[in-house]
């Protein structure tokens, strides 16, 4: 029988993996041709990450919990030293010691949150420590609903000014989110009287409606991208990537859902982090 640690592991650790693969790929184009030690250092990123990819698809369900164990502590390292580099690349565009560089401070600031969120998640896989599941929604859809106001915002960004439509359409995406992340601080700080089965509930599904259409904006975009229907300087993988993220975080939403439907929020019955219906 497989063990819910490993599965767990396995699934977060191939996500969250190739996205710190392709960010260390987009920090790299976004660098200028002079600066060779810190395109030298994403080249660095890329591979490490890229060869944790590949190990984490060589494991399987049965591979002994002890080797992914350590496993986790491997990656939650790599995870640690990529944040520190892009907190580092912050610092350096803050203090505009890299003019003319093609990064955005805040879309480096939303990668280094999503390092961060991955090293959290593999501590918390591996000290078998869980936040209790009513705290876990509101804290996940905090952070996924900031991710996506930010996605929408860089998009908007990086079309061309030309695409007046798909601007507007992405500007109002932004709003929106913005909004949906307004309410769950809201509900965030009202805790713990807020988290109750039916107000969670309706959170999700409201985040649920504007998470899809989010998504399936994304979708149109990474096509029209792909066949250069639109003008843009939107890398395609750029536009996959902002997509999976929507995916991954439907994928969170419908889990939490399946948990309130199933059972009471106030009996916590999680045996291992997130091990809910896999
Ligand atoms: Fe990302
Ligand atoms: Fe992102």
């Amino acid at each position: 029988m497989s063990d819910p640690f490993v599965v767990r592991s396995l699934d977060e650790i191939r996500f969250w993996s190739r996205i710190m693969k392709e960010h260390s790929l987009f920090l790299k184009l976004g660098f200028r041709c002079e600066d060779t030690q810190l395109i030298q250092e994403a080249d660095e990123f890329y591979s490490i990450f890229e060869s944790i990819e590949n190990k984490s698809h060589a494991y399987s369900e049965e591979t002994d919990p002890k080797t992914i164990h350590r496993f986790n502590s491997k990656v939650y390292n790599a995870a640690t030293h990529i944040w520190a580099f892009k907190r580092k690349v912050l610092g350096l565009v803050l203090r505009c010691k890299l003019p003319g560089a093609n990064n955005f401070p805040l879309l480096i600031d939303h990668v280094s949150r999503e390092a961060n969120y991955f090293r959290k998640r593999l501590k918390e896989l591996n000290t078998g420590t869980l936040e209790p599941i009513s705290d876990a929604i509101i804290y996940e859809n905090v952070f996924f609903l900031r991710i996506m106001a930010d996605h929408a915002k860089f998009i908007s960004h990086l079309l061309d000014p030309s695409e007046r439509q798909l601007v507007e359409q992405s500007r109002n995406f932004s709003f929106e989110f913005d909004q949906l992340l307004n309410q769950a601080r809201d509900l965030d700080s009202m805790k713990p009287q807020s988290q109750t089965g039916p107000l969670l509930g309706q959170f999700l599904d409201q985040n649920r409606v504007s998470v899809k259409s989010l998504r399936d904006f994304k979708k149109t975009a990474r096509e029209l991208i792909e066949a250069c229907r639109i003008k843009s300087i939107i890398h395609p993988l750029l536009a996959d990537h902002v997509f999976r993220e929507a995916e991954r975080f439907l994928f969170i939403i419908d889990m939490f859902e399946r948990y309130l439907n199933t059972n009471d929020v106030k009996k916590d019955n999680r045996k291992e982090p997130h091990s809910i219906e896999f």
